[in-house]
């Protein structure tokens, strides 16, 4: 498959000139200058509140001397602040040779500020190390990992794979582009590791019709109580799970119920704390932990990664080329965790906290990967206009350009999100 078409089924949302409708939609979006509100009737989800029902008798059944959740980490690694680290000599890998989306190799791709390589998180009250790669590989030796969600949950898993290709060479086994809906990656690290590290599109999480699927379709429709995604098929074989969703809740869709009746959301006049969007995400994500706490077996760790802002600057339209073009991370103060951002990453907390009381087994852990705080003060961490190999060695960069201040520039500031994951990894023993 050549890069074109590996780019085009890629998605970036502004990273295709091509797509500057949906791409305006987004950048509009994500900052905020329009919401779409979606709406739905509290009896629309009333077969939610009928499952709930349900759980709670079971839960009443169920042994209820497991051990509080979040008890596994021994710090909050959620707050801190960035400082520059002077030992950070050079980046933690290269991704040149290594299988990754070419839009996020900012090193390759010429991005000319290389400050964002150097800044290292420091948590409030304790360190945060960078992951070994060799010492990660023995701790998840024969073990399945997957990344399910939206392009950020790949970007993640790109930089791991990538991160830990310094000390074994992974095999791309899958690699399936050609339909949206079935957009499935698979490396494996071979024996002595027998490592697997996937990543399964659905950016929804529950199925959905449309833009999620094709590109050329503009809305989308969630429907709300069907998890037929490929990923729930695999969910037994998946011994660590990172969940990655939230930028696709944001975009304009209906969303529905069942197989049945179709209700539209789109109602731009109603109230902000009803359902909106914000329901909708909580939803999805309570159904999906349901799924995953009464419908699998064996341990697992599922990591639910809290949403991480983009950059564009509010003073630029998406695709000026000072859309994100700042090269220092925000200071104490400078910037804060957007309400619309606290919000969304507010319903993944309480939903992992709600999950993790619903526990119905020991070796299921649910553990919120807390990236909000840390992604927000890093305007400099994205690629911007550097999307291509060399995109501008020797030119000026145009005023218009294709920006990408969404996704993170790898390496970069996602391996941050990893080295959190390890330390989930290794709290669960
Ligand atoms: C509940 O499970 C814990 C740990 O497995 C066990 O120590 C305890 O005795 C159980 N309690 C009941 C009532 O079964
Ligand atoms: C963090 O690292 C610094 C410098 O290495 C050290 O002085 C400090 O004790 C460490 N803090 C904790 C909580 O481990
Ligand atoms: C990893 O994936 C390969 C190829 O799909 C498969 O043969 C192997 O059994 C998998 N390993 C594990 C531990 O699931
Ligand atoms: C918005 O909705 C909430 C919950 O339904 C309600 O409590 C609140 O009064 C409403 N606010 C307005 C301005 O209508
Ligand atoms: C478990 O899986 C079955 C079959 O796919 C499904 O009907 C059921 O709703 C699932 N249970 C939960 C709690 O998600």
């Amino acid at each position: 498959m050549g890069e074109n078409t590996q780019e085009r089924a890629d998605h970036g949302p502004c990273s295709q000139p091509r797509r500057l409708l949906g791409c305006s939609l987004f950048a509009l979006f994500t900052l905020s200058l329009i919401y779409f509100i979606f709406y739905s009737s509290p009896s629309s989800f009333s077969s939610y509140v009928d499952l709930f029902d349900q759980f709670k008798t079971q839960r009443a059944a169920k042994n209820t001397s497991l051990p509080p959740p979040q008890a596994w980490l021994q710090c909050d690694y959620s707050d801190g602040k960035w400082v520059w680290d002077d030992s950070v000599t050079g980046p933690r890998y290269d991704s040149e040779n290594c299988d990754m989306k070419s839009t996020e190799k900012c090193v390759i791709n010429g991005k000319p500020d290389k400050g964002y390589l150097h800044w290292r998180w420091q948590p409030a009250g304790c360190n945060l190390s960078a992951l070994d790669p060799a010492g990660f590989l023995r701790l998840v030796r024969g073990k399945r990992l997957a990344f399910v969600g939206d392009s950020t949950a790949r970007n993640q898993a790109e930089a791991l794979v990538c991160y830990l290709s310094t000390v074994a060479r992974p095999e791309t086994v899958h690699r399936y582009e050609e339909r949206l809906g079935r957009k499935f990656w698979q490396w494996v690290f071979p024996a002595p590791h027998s490592v697997n590290v996937s990543t399964y599109w659905s950016p929804l999480l529950v199925r959905a019709e449309g833009h999620s699927e094709d590109y050329a379709m503009t809305q989308e429709a969630v429907i709300l109580d069907s998890l037929t995604e490929p990923w729930t098929v695999d969910v037994d074989a998946m011994d660590i799970m990172v969940i990655s969703v939230g930028h696709w809740f944001l975009r304009p869709g209906h969303v529905l119920r069942g197989r049945g009746g179709r209700r539209r959301l789109h109602r731009p006049d109603i109230n902000k704390t009803d359902i909106g969007y914000l329901g909708v995400y909580r939803k999805v994500i309570r159904r999906t932990l349901e799924y995953i706490n009464f419908n699998s077996t064996g341990d697992k760790l599922v990591a639910v990664a809290t949403i991480a802002p983009g950059h564009f600057d509010t003073k630029h339209s998406w695709n000026h080329r000072d859309a994100c073009s700042r090269t220092k991370p925000y200071e104490d103060g400078e910037a804060e965790v957007a309400a619309a951002d606290a919000e969304l990453r507010k319903v993944v907390l309480e939903e992992v906290a709600a999950a993790a009381a619903r526990r119905q087994r020991w070796g299921v852990r649910f553990e919120a990967l807390d990236v909000t705080r840390l992604a927000t003060m890093r305007p400099d961490g994205h690629p911007g206009p550097y999307l291509f190999a060399h995109s501008y060695d020797w030119r000026p960069v145009p005023e218009t350009v294709a920006n990408d201040c969404l996704h993170w520039c790898a390496p970069g500031l996602v391996d941050t999100f990893n080295d959190m994951l390890a330390k989930m990894i290794v709290a669960g023993g």
